[in-house]
């Protein structure tokens, strides 16, 4: 096995199951967000205010392309499955699981966040816009597809460490 990566839209529960993920199999957990804000010394928010969107996407690449630690888990960032060439780092170099949630759960479980400035700066509409113009890159970066519908934190993780056994001892 190689690195698991976790993507999906924001709220979709990359970095909670990521955390349980890497209890369950006894491995690292990164989430790329903490990483970033670690390297720079800035929250996320700061990051966009600062220096724009755009440079916090080459940080994102960056962090793809320099990070050593090859058994891991690591949750994406929402926006990280939108840059091809991050497609193909994660995919050369890990196992991706898309987490596919409805726009519903997310909106309720995002639409307070003040850590996120694409939640800050959009209205639900946009923000629906954006979940269903992300989707099919999410897909296109995945190996797995995961359904979180009615489905808890331990369940879902429970069946993304089972893929992974599987594939593992195949
Ligand atoms: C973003 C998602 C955030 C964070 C940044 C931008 C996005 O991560 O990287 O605020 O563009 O969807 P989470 O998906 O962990 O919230």
């Amino acid at each position: 096995m190689k690195r698991v990566y976790l993507v999906g839209f924001m709220g979709s529960g990359k970095s909670a199951i990521g955390k349980r993920l890497g209890t369950l199999l006894n491995l690292p957990f990164y989430d790329m967000d903490t990483e970033i804000a670690k390297r720079t010394g800035m929250t996320i928010p700061q990051i966009f205010e600062t220096y724009g969107e755009e440079s916090f996407r080459e940080m994102e690449t960056e962090f793809l392309r320099t990070f050593h630690d090859s058994y891991c888990i690591i949750a994406t960032g929402g926006g990280v499955a939108m840059r091809e060439e991050n497609r193909k780092i994660m995919r050369r170099t890990g196992l991706v699981f898309f987490l596919n949630s409805s726009f519903r759960d997310i909106w309720r479980r995002i639409s307070t966040d003040s850590n996120r400035p694409i939640v800050q700066r959009s209205s639900r509409h946009e923000l629906e816009r954006l979940f269903h113009k992300r989707k099919p890159l999410y897909l296109q970066s995945a190996h797995f597809k995961v359904e979180t519908t009615n489905r808890t934190l331990n369940e879902i993780t429970q069946y993304i460490a089972s893929q992974i056994v599987r594939l593992t001892i195949q």
